[in-house]
């Protein structure tokens, strides 16, 4: 009788003792010529396969080396030795695939995240991305759990898009047209009407513009896709293609807002924490250990649990732009000119090296910035009564900056327009998001949240490229 194969999980979790197993996975190490241990994805932990070489042919053993491919069955039972509680005493052996030791990167030592960034298709079998990606997972799982079981309904905005949500102009062309050989108008422009679309498109920076057409048919939508910036920061933060989840809400104004998101980020952190403790040890440890070759200013205060339970904990800090710029002004760092980018009036954008001391040093907990000026922020944002500035709100957070960028949206008619035409946008290019405003208009809020900022978060990884499955960079496209 053919059996079906066991994940290591389950074995390690709830197979009865002295039961005939089939497990299938790749050798993370083969010692002694005996003790196999097998990982297969599922946990984090391998299973230990224990062979009596005897009874084996030696060209078979051979085959055994780091990242081979096996299938191996046996008897379940009580581990002899220390680390396990219990293990495989192997009947047979089937060699699904090979793997040179000679030529294969992933061996048993300590790769840097730099080299493995090189071997994207191969880096998932490491301990470290397996947890990173298998904790990925489970927080996109929590985010629909935790919309659903609020009332929310998943949209899917469209990815090829012709208006520019965000205004900021830096969006990659979709088009079939011959780069080489264009067709030309007669003033000697592009001529986009021969385009497949029959118009300039690109692909979208933002689901936000059509969620809110639905939110205000459905009530509360939410959706969850991939969204494209050619953006050229090559920080430690930007990806030129990243998934942002966008929930937009009728009848919610920005403290209704910011109080969902902050619900929402605590809800998610609270999932992770209970359901990928393994994994967040892991991660936990590897922080701990990479922390200790660093200066002990640039540690973290808290390991990484704590850190995430700290934020689950605490309320988050709401602060008006205005003040914000105010304890920046008097701050130590910007009297002393150690800032970049020296904070002087009011008005001026902040940078991550401004989010970061509010949260890290000022504050020392999550800050939700709200009322930024109206000059640096998008179009849609509602405008507040001063008449400068706008009800947005962002969430900034330890380690990472910006996590959350929202608003409540303009929902007059009259006002909307005149900042499209202040803002020179050609009110043809939204005739349709007008329109809302025009049929049923209603107060209505929403935020996009950074879903690689918040598994970098999470994770307490360094670097974005690293949360990623296959990062987009300026300059890398790979695999
Ligand atoms: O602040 P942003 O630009 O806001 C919007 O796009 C709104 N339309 C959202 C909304 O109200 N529905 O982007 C939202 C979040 C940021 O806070 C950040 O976490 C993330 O998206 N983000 C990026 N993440 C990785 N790489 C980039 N280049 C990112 N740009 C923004
Ligand atoms: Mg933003």
């Amino acid at each position: 009788m053919k059996m079906t194969p066991y994940s290591v999980k389950s074995l390690l979790a709830t197979t009865p003792l002295l039961q005939e197993v089939v497990v299938n996975g790749w050798v993370k190490t083969f010692r002694s010529n005996r003790f196999i241990a097998l990982n297969d994805g599922s946990t984090l932990e391998n299973i230990q396969c224990v062979v009596d070489f005897e009874q084996f042919d030696e060209a078979l053993l051979k085959q055994i080396a780091t990242g081979a491919a096996l299938r191996v069955s046996g008897t379940l039972v009580e581990s002899q030795g220390k680390g396990q509680k219990v293990e495989i005493l192997v009947k047979e052996i089937f060699v699904h695939g090979t793997a040179d030791p000679e030529t294969y990167p992933i061996q048993p030592k300590k790769h840097s995240l730099e080299f493995l960034r090189e071997k994207a298709h191969l880096r998932v079998r490491t301990n470290t991305f397996a947890a990173v990606m298998r904790v990925r997972s489970a927080l996109a799982f929590a985010i629909h759990k935790y919309f659903r079981e609020q009332g929310f309904y998943y949209m899917h905005a469209p990815i090829i898009t012709g208006s520019d949500a965000e205004g900021a102009g830096e969006m990659f062309r979709v088009t079939t047209l011959d780069a080489r050989n264009p067709p030309l108008t007669d003033t000697g422009e592009v001529n986009y009407r021969e385009d497949f679309f029959g118009k300039e498109t690109n692909l979208t920076v933002s689901g936000q513009l059509e969620a809110e057409a639905f939110a205000m048919g459905l009530g509360k939508v939410y959706t969850f896709g991939p969204t494209f910036r050619a953006e050229n920061s090559n920080t430690s933060r930007h990806l030129a293609e990243f998934w942002m989840i966008e929930p937009e809400m009728a009848f919610y104004d920005l403290d209704a807002n910011m109080d969902l998101a902050e619900d929402f980020i605590k809800y998610v952190l609270t999932y992770v924490l209970e359901h990928c403790g393994t994994d967040l040890e892991f991660l936990e440890q590897r922080l701990l250990q990479e922390e200790k070759s660093r200066p002990q200013a640039e540690r973290s205060a808290m390991p990484l649990r704590e850190k995430l339970q700290f934020i689950v904990d605490n309320q988050f800090k709401r602060v008006t732009y205005t003040e914000a710029i105010d304890i920046l002004k008097n701050s130590k760092p910007n009297k002393k000119k150690k800032f970049q980018y020296p904070i002087e009036e009011w008005g001026t954008d902040l940078q991550s090296e401004h989010e970061r001391y509010l949260v890290e040093k000022h504050f020392q907990c999550p800050v939700i910035l709200f009322d930024y000026p109206a000059k640096i922020k998008a179009f849609y944002m509602r405008l507040n009564e001063d008449q400068k500035t706008v009800r947005a709100m962002d969430i900034l957070f330890p380690g990472i900056g910006e996590i959350v960028g929202g608003s409540q949206r303009e929902e007059r008619l009259d006002v909307l327009r005149q900042k499209i035409a202040v803002l020179g946008i050609d009110e043809k290019e939204l005739w349709w998001y007008l329109e809302l405003r025009k049929f049923g208009t209603a107060v209505h809020s929403g935020f996009g949240l950074g879903f690689e900022r918040l598994v970098l978060f999470a994770t307490g990884m360094g670097n974005i490229r690293d949360v990623i499955p296959f990062p987009r960079t300026p300059q890398n496209a790979e695999f």
